[in-house]
């Protein structure tokens, strides 16, 4: 019983709902120019039949009258501006209009939980997480919103229709980010983009861009990087490519949503400083350089008060600081203290929602209705705010495909979105290792064992919202048989069908335990020493598969997920010492989607190659990488440390009471990954920004455009390949600022750039500009944005560990680059960690 709606909606979502028949005529928004287009065409434009509106014309204008009142209405008038005609609308509009307007059509499904609401049985677009509310007598059609940041997730069969509806699965989060490649990213955004609007969805709901504050949250597979720079631009490159598809996106979880423990109700305690430099920073990026059309409000707390709740945070610091003109929705249930408290009958307070800003709230519950009906009758609710709120919301409305009548064909370019994904994923695949060239291995005459039951079992993405209806996963086992490898076939015939025996019984488990369920790995197959022996003497090589799996509703645990369970470590151990005794090589390919433990084990293999979770196609990325078809090009976006407990936070996650946590306090304040592990010297065993090549790379003639930092700065340096196979190299610019005010980390990535697939001996000189800003920290006791005086010193590498070359520049005079309103006030007292 418990929650059975969510499970209905993740995990069997695709079977009852019916396309809702569009009986509404939805107005398109005219230029002066196309009206007078229509005017001469408009009986093919507006059909004059029973569903639609009766026409009217006026000087030789063709208009719909909406409301069949016989005349002309502002809002009628295709003539006017958008803006007139909305605030046309919001004059007209009752409370309960109003009222219905700023919440969502509800989730098919959670009738079983909240009763009857809106269109939500209908489904306009099956599978998709929800809507707005349509007006038929102002012409207002119900949009739609959809997940989620691997891809569009909605329903891939419908109720009497042989047509199906899959979308593209594309590599999650952290696989993405991986890249470092901004012109790439964009592309998947315009791949993603395309099926959104070709499916009849009005906005994606990513991309999501949460910090990774500590390696166990289960949703670290959405998020891209535990900096906030590569959060920001990876996340404005995707928000720009979708949106250059005319659709929307929703940049999420606004913000300091960085676990699933509670994640409804833990209330984060963390300091200004570090909300600001950490925890905002990618959402500035994001809005300033792609201003997405929605941003979605988190679930927890910050410091006592919802996210959704806070005027600070979605006002103060997203519209006024920043600068952002679209709409803030809740997350789905956002501000009920728990799932239970909704079929218990509760409610968000939606006035002081409405109030901070937070102008939509989803997915749409009845009583949020009746509430926010109640407060604008009695006053409570001012026509002020829910008037601003719903303007808003119809300026979003007027810029959607739905509302311009777009003809969507459900038919998006699945097989060019493929190829997409297939270069998108190979490109973030990260060598963490690579022994005596062990790879690539291109010989397609020699046997290949592969080991491991993820190798036949492929782990496309992580569950939950962020997962996608794809039609076809390409696996390890086939995406090397496509390439040509001699695979042991013995191997095969045992581990496939163990293999999908192991899935069905895991996919049962799940049924059973309900999505809420923390995903478990797979059983390895176990294997006796004579065979493993047989089988190093029989082939060249050792492909080995670790896979991990994790989701909505739950953070990760320490034994056996970060960290490697005994049969997996027996398993490596066997192949690895077998192996080597024959002269062989063994190569482990991690399809996980965030940290796992690496320094115990590495030592063992010869060659690592972190696949992440790729996507649809990720058994052909790993086979174009392994192959040497592609060099690696991609760098950790996060921290692999040695042990679990050297992470910073690793005393505060997921909170306390530690059998239900409440509350978390971010001890660590500013000190989150690379800034922890570089300025404390805690050696990790990968670090920030780190990743192999096939080949090497030079770096020379660092300079700095001038010696004193004025309005701006550039940096300029010069890759060369210096290998024998063509590459692209990731250059990495961090800043190691004075700290004499407050302390610092002991440097942060500022900028980054890719070369272009440099041959061997070509070389590629990059450019870099940094900012006021990108010299600021923030100071508290100024609520400002501080560049110190001082001397600043640039270092240019391939990771935050390998700097390759070094500059300075000076600031004369202190620098207030940004003067703010305080905000996020503390509810608690506490100490964060200073160097
Ligand atoms: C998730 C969001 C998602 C929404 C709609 C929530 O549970 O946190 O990321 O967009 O559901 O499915």
């Amino acid at each position: 019983m418990k929650f059975k709606i969510l499970q209905l909606y993740y995990f069997q979502p695709l079977s009852k709902f019916s396309i809702m028949k569009k009986t509404i005529i939805k107005t398109a928004r005219l230029s002066l120019l196309t009206a007078l287009v229509l005017s001469n065409l408009s009986w093919n434009i507006f059909p004059n039949d029973e569903t639609n509106p009766p026409l009217l014309t006026i000087k030789g204008f063709t208009f719909q009258d909406f409301n069949r009142n016989g005349k002309l209405d502002i809002w009628e008038d295709t003539r006017l501006s958008d803006n007139q005609r909305i605030d046309a609308i919001i004059k007209e509009m009752t409370n309960a209009e109003k009222a219905e307007l700023l919440i969502g059509t509800g989730m098919p499904g959670i009738e079983v939980l909240t009763g009857p609401i809106g269109d939500s049985k209908k489904g306009l677009v099956p599978g998709a997480a929800g809507g707005t509310a349509a007006f038929e007598r102002f012409g207002i059609p119900a949009t739609v919103v959809a997940d989620g940041p691997a891809g569009l997730r909605i329903q891939p069969t419908r109720d009497n229709d042989t047509k199906t509806y899959y979308a593209t699965a594309f590599p999650v989060g952290t696989a993405l980010a991986s890249t470092w490649n901004k012109a790439l990213l964009e592309e998947v955004g315009k791949a993603m983009g395309n099926e959104v609007k070709e499916y009849g969805v009005d906005v994606l709901l990513a991309p999501a861009l949460n910090i990774h504050r500590n390696p166990l949250n289960g949703r670290n597979f959405e998020y891209y990087s535990e900096d906030p720079l590569i959060s920001g631009k990876t996340a404005a490159a995707i928000v720009n490519g979708i949106q250059s598809q005319g659709v929307g996106t929703s940049i999420k979880h606004f913000a300091v949503n960085n676990e699933e423990t509670n994640r409804l109700t833990i209330n984060a305690h963390v300091s200004e400083r570090a909300i600001r430099e950490l925890y905002l920073k990618g959402f500035e990026i994001t809005v300033k350089e792609s201003q997405p059309w929605t941003v979605m409000s988190s679930y927890n707390k910050l410091n006592g008060e919802y996210t959704s709740a806070r005027k600070d945070l979605l006002t103060e610091v997203l519209r006024n600081e920043w600068g952002f003109k679209g709409i803030v929705m809740t997350d789905w249930f956002g501000g009920f203290p728990g799932f239970e408290s909704i079929r218990d009958g509760s409610n968000s307070e939606v006035v002081k929602q409405m109030i901070a800003g937070n102008d939509l709230l989803m997915p749409g519950i009845p009583v949020q209705k009746k509430a926010l009906l109640e407060a604008l009758n009695s006053g409570k609710l001012s026509q002020e705010v829910a008037n601003i709120n719903a303007k808003r919301i119809l300026e979003y409305i007027f810029r959607t495909p739905t509302f311009a009548k777009y003809k969507y064909s459900d038919k998006p370019n699945l097989t060019k979105n493929a190829e997409v994904t297939r270069n998108a994923a190979a490109e973030g695949m990260v060598l963490l290792k690579n022994t005596n060239n062990a790879l690539p291995f291109a010989d397609k005459q020699k046997g290949v064992s592969v080991f491991g039951v993820t190798s036949y079992a492929w782990i496309t993405g992580g569950t939950g919202s962020g997962s996608v209806n794809n039609k076809h996963t390409v696996s390890l086992l086939e995406g090397l048989n496509a390439a040509g490898y001699k695979l042991d076939n013995e191997l095969v015939d045992l581990y496939k069908p163990y293999a999908d025996k192991e899935v069905l019984a895991e996919k049962e488990r799940r049924e059973e335990k309900g999505v809420m369920a923390l995903p478990e790995r797979l059983p390895e197959l176990k294997l006796t020493d004579d065979f493993i022996a047989k089988k190093a003497a029989s082939s060249e090589i050792a492909f080995v598969t670790l896979g991990r799996n994790s989701g909505e509703f739950n953070d990760r645990v320490v034994d056996n997920d970060f960290n490697l369970a005994t049969e997996e470590l027996e398993m490596l151990d066997k192949i690895s010492k077998t192996f080597h005794a024959k002269g062989k090589k063994v190569v482990v390919i991690l399809n996980i989607g965030g940290v796992i433990e690496t320094a115990s084990w590495k030592d063992k293999v010869d060659a690592i190659l972190l696949a992440w979770q790729p996507g649809q196609e990720g058994g052909h990325s790993v086979a174009d990488v392994v192959s040497g078809k592609i060099n690696p090009s991609g760098k950790l976006t996060m921290t692999f440390p040695v042990k679990y407990a050297d992470t910073p936070s690793a005393k505060n996650f997921p909170g306390i009471p530690a059998d239900n946590p409440k509350e978390v306090t971010y001890e660590e304040g500013v000190y989150v990954g690379y800034r922890y592990y570089n300025t404390f010297n805690v050696k990790p065993s990968y670090e920030f920004g780190f990743g192999s090549s096939y080949t090497s790379f030079d770096y020379t003639d660092l300079k700095v455009s001038s010696p004193t930092f004025k309005d701006k700065l550039t940096v300029s340096v010069t890759v060369k390949n210096t290998g024998k196979v063509s590459g692209k190299e990731v250059v990495q610019v961090y800043l190691s600022a004075p700290a004499k005010s407050i302390d610092k980390p002991k440097e942060e990535l500022k900028a980054f750039g890719k070369t272009k697939e440099l041959k061997p001996g070509e070389t590629q000189t990059l450019q870099l500009t940094l900012s006021p800003k990108d010299l600021a920290s923030f100071l508290e006791n100024k609520s400002a944005w501080i560049a110190e005086a001082g001397t600043y010193k640039v270092l240019v590498g391939a990771s935050s560990e390998d700097i390759k070359k070094t500059a300075e520049f000076s600031v004369a005079k202190e620098i207030t680059v940004e003067k703010v309103k305080k905000a996020f006030e503390a509810d608690v007292k506490f100490t964060e960690l200073k160097p």
